[in-house]
């Protein structure tokens, strides 16, 4: 039995397969209509969501299955203290894989250690959203042809934004990828995502502040909002708030051939005026993440009935370190054990599996 927790948990292979599974279901959707007969996906969400909830329930629903959950922590046992262990061991009972979305980096990682049936991470904290980024695959396989060969700039909140960390760990994936990281220098990419993924992959890329500079170059544009909810000081939000919106002027500087993504919701960061160039692929791509959803919906639960057993951690493994990130599921969740996997054998860095942070 398998989880998704980063997409880093699949291989190239398997996102060209949910790729092409996807585009089967497009073409042919009365094939899929009872896939999921009688099976159950719960919903768990403790932060507010519109597109990730609603399509993973619209998909479910589409492949003959039913859905139960929550979508609020006051609605759940949570705000009564249960853990998010316990809270998995639970829904076990009740259903046959289920969505987590948690404030918490790694919250659906335990959720992962404890249940019996598959867990979906429906975006983690700032720290992952891999489901989102199956919507982005698909639609940048559908807008532009192709996955290689591509140079991509990720734009706005690069720090605090989850879509992004999963996007450039996926893309890390492909063949001849270039990045343009356009953001304040406040919001710039956190340190897992920077050496452990980017720089590891060997691909180029650059940290700029200018998204006019950046735009003739690129081939998929990747606006993200400013996480609001994730700053600490509210005064350096509303400093940065308004740092990119991109408007009509701005779309006259890019290439004929691109398409402008964004996970949504936008706030301020595209210019309505953009949504009727037909490079502004965003509500497709909201579109594309139900595809995807019923996609990844159908590999799990296949492969939990072959093979039932849960997957072990992998790599070499510490138990006597301790991680400081606030933020982490491992500071609020009581008596989680503090795991770290060696992450760079030379340097000797330790991280934890929970959120990544480095070990102190
Ligand atoms: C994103 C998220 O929740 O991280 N939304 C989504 O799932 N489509 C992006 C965001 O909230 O800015």
């Amino acid at each position: 039995m398998r989880s998704l927790n980063s997409i880093l948990d699949l291989s190239v292979e398997e996102l060209d397969g949910l790729i092409t599974t996807a585009k089967d279901i497009i073409a042919c959707p009365e094939k899929y209509r009872d896939s999921c007969k009688y099976k159950k996906l719960a919903t768990l969400f403790y932060e507010p969501s519109t597109r990730t909830r609603l399509s993973f329930e619209a998909a479910m629903l589409e492949l003959g299955g039913s859905v139960l959950g929550f979508s609020s922590a006051n609605s759940s046992s949570a705000s009564k203290g249960e853990s998010m262990a316990d809270t998995a061991k639970i829904i076990s009972c009740y259903a046959d894989i289920m969505a987590i979305r948690h404030p918490k980096d790694g919250a659906p990682f335990v959720a992962s250690r404890n249940a019996s049936v598959p867990v979906i991470n429906a975006g983690d904290g700032m720290h992952n959203h891999p489901t989102q980024t199956l919507a982005d695959l698909l639609t940048i396989s559908r807008e532009m042809g192709r996955l290689n060969d591509l140079t991509i700039g990720l734009c706005g909140d690069l720090k605090y934004g989850r879509t992004v960390h999963s996007l450039i760990e996926a893309m890390c994936r492909y063949q001849n990828i270039r990045f343009v990281l356009i953001s304040p220098e406040e919001l710039r990419l956190p340190g897992y995502v920077k050496y452990n993924v980017l720089e590891k992959s060997g691909f180029p890329y650059e940290e700029v502040t200018s998204l006019e500079d950046a735009m003739p170059k690129l081939d998929v544009l990747y606006m993200t909002r400013i996480q609001r909810e994730r700053f600490s000081n509210p005064a350096v939000y509303e400093r940065l708030k308004g740092s990119y919106i991109l408007d009509p002027e701005k779309m006259k500087l890019a290439k004929e051939q691109m398409c402008v993504l964004h996970p949504l919701p936008r706030v301020n960061e595209i210019s309505v005026a953009v949504d009727d160039d037909p490079r502004a692929a965003y509500f497709r791509q909201a579109l594309n993440g139900k595809y995807m959803r019923m996609a990844l919906i159908l590999m799990l639960l296949k492969e939990a009935q072959e093979n039932p057993a849960r997957e072990p951690i992998r790599g070499e493994l510490r138990y006597d370190l301790t991680c400081r990130n606030p933020r982490c599921i491992s500071a609020t969740e009581q008596e989680l054990p503090q795991i770290f996997r060696l992450t760079d054998k030379a340097a000797g860095i330790h991280r934890c599996i929970y959120c990544e942070h480095i070990a102190e």
